[in-house]
């Protein structure tokens, strides 16, 4: 076995140890760190509802919490991510629904039915592939500046949105809400 086929069986084993409900998150190469921002005082309800501190997440960063046994993006995106997501029209869309729990399940999925501010620097994603559940890679990864998915070849763009690869659909855009300039609140 070459060196190079010894590290890709390595990263492999890796990513099925991070989706196989060891409760734990692969955040790819990035140096953001996986960041379990749970409250400390919350209860048990938190469970379902838990708040994010997102005040040092700079432009161009990714974090990654857990919630309710998954990893949910929260990308700051650059203005060069938000121009290429809004440039796309909808006939090059592999998935043409916005699946944005926080807006009519019907709308097309058109950058700005997707990110939880007008200006589209936050965008709130589930992390985990439409195709078979792995967690993609992100912070420009794939063919399309977003993620991509190295289990199976699925490319996302920098909406999240499926461009390319096995996946079905665009990553799902979980019910969020900003509480104030520093916190998400998911759930
Ligand atoms: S699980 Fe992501 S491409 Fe198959």
């Amino acid at each position: 076995m070459s060196h190079v086929d010894e590290h890709e069986g390595t990263r492999r084993d890796f990513l099925y140890y991070a989706t196989g409900g060891a409760g734990a998150v692969a955040a790819g190469a990035a140096v953001w760190p996986l960041v379990n921002q749970m409250n400390p005082s919350a209860d048990v309800q938190a469970l379902s509802s838990i708040r994010v501190d997102i005040s040092g997440v700079e432009t161009g960063t990714q974090l990654t919490v857990k919630w309710r046994g998954k990893p949910v993006f929260i990308r700051r995106r650059t203005q060069e991510e938000i121009d290429a997501a809004r440039a796309v029209t909808m006939d090059e869309l592999v998935d043409p629904v916005a699946r944005n729990d926080n807006k009519d399940a019907t709308l097309d999925a058109d950058d700005q039915n997707r990110t939880l501010d007008e200006a589209g620097e936050w965008l709130v994603m589930m992390g985990v592939c439409t195709h078979l559940g792995c967690v993609p890679l992100g912070d420009g990864a794939g063919d399309f500046g977003g993620w991509f998915c190295p289990c199976h070849g699925s490319h996302y763009d920098t909406s999240g949105r499926i461009r390319k690869g096995p996946a079905p659909e665009n990553l799902p855009v979980p019910v969020a809400a900003f509480d104030g300039d520093t916190e998400i609140v998911l759930g």
